[in-house]
């Protein structure tokens, strides 16, 4: 065994606390007096291992100031994922073996207790606000203490859909009305249109966004139509489609940009039978993509001139940085829809709380049609969850939770990105979102990813391999991790292996 220099064992040192968020980016390194007293060291070898780190980039000098950590360096050196050929004609629809590929991967990870799972797309439960829940679940409680033993409202608490309303018609814009003489074209003007704002009577809640989907698609089509979707896209809505006896056509989708309008006017105009066009405008499950304003625009107006269903799932878009928003506000298609062709879908799963089962759904012209569906399926929410929410979601804490958890996850994304940067081959490809909480990789030279699924399963970590998320045999190289949890020494050690793996498989012959 060979004995590391003492510098390069004490640079590990400040790698690992780089890599695993105790010193942040941004953050000052200890100086090289605290360095040299921590431990035990000269100050010759306490400035080897600043400069070693800065010439890795880990670090950067200023003047009279010391060393401080810089940000997400390695990671930035990470080429992006690849679009796919937007304009590529898309698959014949088909509803085949959905299940049965995504079913047997999902057994596969859930058959033990796994020491590092990666495979989710959720939130460390202390991320999310328990304490304040319960005491509003308390209050709720207390105020009202028959709640448990009445039938609660079929559409939803009114309390609760009324905030639900308040929040979405707060997160669209202003219209914004052009400077006099200003001849923009009709076209390009989409912030002129009117917002469509949400009452408490347009809102059904459901059970989770999953149950708000299966009604969408339930209320649009019937068995044996065509319903477009993202390629890749949430495996759930496969799995949704093939239960429901619904083809998946599925349309080619950019890491950056989202679904192809080009792609989605050819399947509109070419393919019959299709109903419904499935999309996840805001951190797209799995690539993260946003969708520009532009594009949901035209999205919506060729959903309308084919007189085609839009199924919009904004299950993510409370998790967008703040940043992002200062380009191009947060609107759902749905503000724009004069027409009664967007099916709102969303959830509090993602950025409030996993346990409560909520979600809701807006139908525009199917409304009546899946408060029925609702009836006929799982009758009424119950109310405690309801009204828990709503008190918490109205008051001014929920913003400021909000800020804090899209901060944490920012953090938790550049740790796992550095990860991925530092320890996968070269030619490895990544595209950190601008939110959210999955990064989406593309593995170099076409290696399997499911092969990785399966080399990292029998060592206790799971992952999400891409092939889960189509019905094509696209992907294969590609896979989805979860940046939910925090990065702590073993997920550290878990992307460390995880890299070898990748290494090892690029060796096979
Ligand atoms: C895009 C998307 N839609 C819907 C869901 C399901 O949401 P819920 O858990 O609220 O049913 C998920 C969960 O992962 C998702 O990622």
């Amino acid at each position: 065994m060979t004995t590391q220099p003492k510098y390069q064992h004490l640079a590990d040192h400040y790698r690992s606390a780089i890599r695993a968020g105790s010193l942040l980016p941004g953050h000052r390194m200890p100086s090289l007096r605290e360095v040299v007293r921590q431990h035990t060291v000269s100050l010759s070898t306490a400035m080897q291992v600043c400069r070693l780190l800065e010439s890795e980039g880990w670090l950067e000098a200023r003047p009279r100031s010391g060393y401080f950590v810089r940000p997400a360096q390695a990671a930035a050196k990470l080429a992006p994922v690849n679009d796919p050929p937007m304009q590529r004609a898309p698959d014949p629809a088909q509803y085949l073996g959905i299940h049965a590929k995504v079913s047997a991967f999902l057994a596969l990870g859930r058959m033990q207790r796994f020491k590092t799972n990666l495979s989710t797309a959720r939130c460390a439960p202390e991320l999310y606000p328990a304490k304040a829940l319960q005491q509003a679940a308390q209050r709720s409680l207390r105020l009202d203490p028959e709640q448990l033993v009445r039938a609660a409202p079929p559409q939803g608490c009114t309390e609760f859909r009324e905030v639900l309303a308040q929040r979405f018609n707060r997160g669209q814009i202003p219209i914004i009305q052009p400077p006099v003489g200003d001849k923009t074209s009709a076209t390009d003007n989409w912030n002129l249109t009117p917002i469509k704002s949400l009452s408490a009577s347009d809102i059904q809640i459901t059970n989770g966004c999953t149950e708000a989907l299966n009604l969408a698609l339930r209320a649009v089509a019937q068995p044996g139509d065509t319903i477009a979707v993202e390629s890749p896209t949430f495996y759930g809505l496969l799995q949704t489609l093939e239960s429901l006896g619904l083809k998946a056509l599925e349309i080619p989708t950019s890491p950056r940009t989202g679904i192809s309008i080009d792609a989605v006017e050819l399947a509109l105009r070419n393919t019959p039978g299709i109903k419904a066009v499935v999309v996840i405008p805001y951190l797209q499950n799995p690539t993260g993509s946003i969708m520009p304003s532009a594009h949901k625009q035209a999205l919506l107006r060729l959903c309308q001139q084919h007189d085609v269903a839009l199924v919009e799932d904004d299950t993510y878009s409370a998790l967008v940085d703040d940043s992002v928003l200062r380009d191009d506000p947060l609107r759902a298609i749905k503000s724009w829809d004069d027409s009664g062709h967007v099916v709102y879908c969303a959830s509090l799963h993602k950025c409030l709380a996993p346990g409560l089962r909520l979600g809701w759904i807006s139908a525009g012209r199917w409304q009546a049609r899946v408060e029925m569906l609702k009836f006929a399926a799982s009758r009424s929410n119950e109310r405690l969850g309801q009204r828990a929410a709503a008190s918490f979601i109205a008051s001014p804490a929920y913003d400021r939770y909000l800020r804090h958890l899209r901060a944490t996850l920012a953090t938790q994304r550049t740790q796992t990105a550095q990860a991925v940067a530092t320890y996968f081959p070269p030619g490895t490809r990544l595209t950190v979102p601008r939110g959210g909480l999955s990064l989406w990789i593309e593995l170099p030279n076409h290696l399997s990813a499911t092969a990785l699924f399966h080399a990292a399963l029998a060592e206790n970590t799971v992952i999400a391999p891409g092939t889960i998320f189509t019905n094509s045999n696209r992907f294969e190289s590609h896979l989805r991790v979860n940046c939910g949890w925090p990065f702590t020494p073993e997920v550290d050690r878990a992307f460390a292996r995880l890299g070898q793996m990748v290494g090892e498989l690029a060796g096979k012959p």
